[in-house]
């Protein structure tokens, strides 16, 4: 392609792509050049601040799916990849494989949770992707035919990213406590919530192995938090930009503990889609709203509150011995129902790891699944 097809201006240059000319800004495509990145390191070389003078095209052309550009006050000329160019020109992003968009979903889906064995996670690629894959689409997953030994769950947790801490350490353990720390530690209902909301920022991926339930009752609860934030924008827009707008204080605390974060109950993108929930009324502090923001704040988290307790959403399932449920803890809203204390033994072991690093494993496991 000759550069007539080009339209250089002062700061940029305008490309012919297959979906029509993009414009691209010139500091942008020096950076983006093939010679910025090291091939071994893969890190960054180039150091943009470095350029003694703006960068300004001389001449530009097009071979090989590589855009080449000559600079004026260069020597090398930039390479860029069209690939990239196109991908930016159509989503303003490099091309990610982990992108995927979300799937909603609603209180028929448990036939359709994802099981995937224990040792396919750890021993395959395969096994990795399609657990990895259930989180992005889904937020949840379960990995059966768990080992039941102590290493067991941080073996699975290793083999999608390490282990976050928490305030409390790296696992934890929900059974009845002596004297407990946590209502989670009781053999009472537990409300629905997101983990951990009193911490800067909560752990992505939440982990639950169910070591032992032979109780009567005890159902776990699960739902979609971002289907239950996109039925409020739908039914009260209100009170869901409500909800998006504004912080509301969580925290943490006991003897040796005392953690405390501003968070917004509903999680959207600079494009107002909703990308996560945080909800937990046991974790919740006094609101520190003003007050009379609070008439409309109170009345839209009420109405929030109480259809994450619809049955529409509601999916509700025996944590079996052997299982580990794997939920994002940014989408997903859990809790329990009661149970007999004395009807027989409840134990889950839990631990999170980071969103990010799951979706590393993604991007990985799925180039060789
Ligand atoms: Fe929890």
């Amino acid at each position: 392609m000759m550069n007539t097809q080009f339209e250089l201006q002062d700061n940029g240059v305008i490309v012919p792509l297959s979906n029509g000319p993009k414009y691209f800004n010139y500091y942008w495509l020096r950076d983006a050049s093939n010679t910025s990145i090291d091939p071994q390191t893969r890190e960054r070389i180039f150091d943009v601040s470095q350029l003694p003078t703006a960068p300004k095209a001389t001449d530009l052309s097009i071979k090989d799916d590589v855009l080449t550009i000559n600079w004026d006050a260069e020597d090398t000329p930039s390479e860029v990849p069209i690939s990239l160019l196109e991908s930016v020109a159509t989503t303003g992003r490099a091309e990610d494989v982990a992108a995927i968009p979300r799937k909603v979903w609603y209180n028929g889906h448990l036939p359709n949770i994802p099981r995937i064995p224990q040792a396919e996670v750890i021993n395959t690629a395969a096994g990795r992707a399609k657990l990895t894959r259930a989180l992005i689409e889904d937020g949840i997953a379960i990995v059966s035919d768990m080992e039941p030994t102590e290493e067991s769950l941080p073996n699975l947790v290793k083999a999608i990213g390490p282990v976050t801490p928490s305030g409390e350490g790296l696992f934890f353990n929900v059974r009845v406590e002596i004297e407990p720390t946590n209502l989670a530690f009781t053999a009472g209902p537990l409300e629905m919530h997101t983990d951990l909301p009193g911490e800067e920022a909560a752990p992505g991926v939440q982990f639950l192995h169910c070591l032992e339930n032979t109780v009567d009752g005890g159902l776990s609860l699960f739902l979609d938090g971002v289907a239950v934030a996109m039925a409020l924008k739908e039914e009260d827009p209100d009170a869901f930009e409500m909800l998006a707008a504004h912080k509301i204080p969580f925290f943490y605390r006991h003897d040796k503990i005392d953690y405390r974060s501003h968070q917004r109950v509903i999680e959207t993108d600079q494009d107002g889609n909703v990308t996560g929930v945080t909800i937990s009324q046991h974790l919740q502090d006094n609101m520190d709203l003003p007050q009379d923001l609070l008439d409309r704040y109170y009345p839209a988290f009420i109405k929030f509150i109480r259809m994450m307790q619809e049955d529409r959403f509601l999916l509700k399932f025996k944590s079996e011995a052997g299982n580990c449920v794997v939920f994002d803890n940014h989408r997903i809203v859990h809790g329990r129902e009661g149970y007999v204390a004395d009807s027989g033994s409840r134990h889950l072991r839990g631990c999170y790891t980071d969103r990010a690093a799951m979706r590393s494993t993604y991007r990985i496991a799925s180039k060789s699944a």
